[in-house]
């Protein structure tokens, strides 16, 4: 199979081109990525001489170079998104246009050039919003709560459309929080472990009981595998390891693993629109699929956090003051 990746050089891409290339000798993976906030060419450079895989650094907004890629691919995994909820706060319209526009941009070019195509597109738990009890189910209504989870709604509804109009061959992964390897450094995981390395506080939006599930990359990447392989045209898929944590949970083990002290943790102000608990029930990918998590959350919460205790030329250069700010949706421009 032939595979166009939008967003291969951020966390879930590059882990999710690195799974392909390994597990099926025979696939081959055009990779579109602008090279936005989340990429890091450096993420793939074990793939820089695999004959298999191909990197074209582009926006997936430019259509005019999507409508002739699209031509070469059995199926379009769009994974490419602006994926900050703070940065969202501050520049919105990045996200339309990226998370929204782009996946529409995807769209047109399948119905128009190759509607044989598949598309799995690679959303997320935020979109439904929170829930204080109980699970998000498929059929559940989106609610989202914030700039980034609205534009990856609004990509959802297109997609599911594009289904019903034109009848694409289109599936929807929604997925919880991810951890792992090459993760940014302006999320939580990742800011807590090299804020706590650098001894600096580590910042608690509100209260810290807000809950996520976790999910450890290679599991999600599995996940998007299996719906490309085995996922029923127009179906969306939660998808999620039941470790539901509350932040300020997630922060203490992690300071645990890194024997850093609790004292720590710095309450700060809450982050506008921050949803309490998202919570997903994931039987249908489980029983239609077959898929299941592999990895144990305890070990593959510590061996990530001593990826990046070990990888520090990894994370140095990104890991500026702007990027690991305690409260980043009150900067400004001029920040
Ligand atoms: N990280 C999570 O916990 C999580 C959970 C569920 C779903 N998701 C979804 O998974 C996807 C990837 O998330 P991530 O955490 O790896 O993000 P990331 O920020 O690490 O990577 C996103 C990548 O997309 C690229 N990109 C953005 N806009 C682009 C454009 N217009 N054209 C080409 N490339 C573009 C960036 O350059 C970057 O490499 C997103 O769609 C996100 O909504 C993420």
């Amino acid at each position: 199979m032939k595979i166009l990746v939008t967003g291969g050089l951020g966390f879930i891409g590059s882990n999710f081109c690195r799974h392909i290339i390994t597990k099926y000798p025979d696939d081959k993976i055009i990779n579109i990525d602008k090279i936005g906030v989340g990429a890091n060419p450096a993420n793939l450079k074990d793939l820089e001489n695999e004959k298999r895989y191909r990197f074209i650094k582009e926006d997936i907004c430019n259509s005019k170079l999507v409508n002739k890629i699209i031509k070469q691919a059995d199926a379009v995994v769009n994974i490419a998104a602006e994926t900050h909820v703070d940065r969202s706060i501050t520049h919105p319209a990045a996200f339309v246009k990226n998370n929204t526009i782009g996946t529409f941009t995807i769209l047109e070019a399948i119905r128009k050039h190759n509607d044989k195509a598949k598309l799995i597109q690679v959303s997320t738990d935020e979109i439904y919003g929170e829930i204080r009890l109980g699970s998000h189910q498929e059929n559940d209504m989106p609610k989202p709560s914030n700039p980034y989870s609205a534009s990856k709604a609004a990509a959802d509804m297109f997609v599911t459309a594009y289904h019903k109009t034109y009848n694409l061959n289109v599936a929807i992964t929604r997925c919880t929080n991810n951890y792992g390897p090459y993760q940014m450094p302006e999320k939580l995981i990742p800011k807590t472990i090299i804020r706590a390395l650098k001894n600096l506080p580590v910042p608690i939006y509100g209260s810290g009981k807000n809950v996520r599930d976790w999910i450890y990359v290679k599991d999600h990447c599995e996940a998007i595998d299996l719906v490309l392989r085995k996922g029923e045209s127009g179906e969306i898929y939660n998808i999620s390891a039941g470790n539901e944590l509350p932040n300020i949970e997630i922060v203490k083990k992690i300071l645990d693993l890194l024997k850093k002290p609790q004292s720590l943790i710095s309450f700060v102000e809450d982050r506008p629109g921050h949803d309490a608990r998202y919570s997903l029930d994931s039987s249908k990918i489980r029983s239609k699929v077959g898929w299941k998590p592999k990895f144990s959350f305890e070990e593959t919460l510590a061996a990530t956090v001593n990826w990046y205790v070990q990888n520090e030329s990894w994370w140095k250069s990104l890991a500026t003051e702007k990027i690991l700010h305690p409260t980043p949706w009150k900067l400004s421009d001029a920040d």
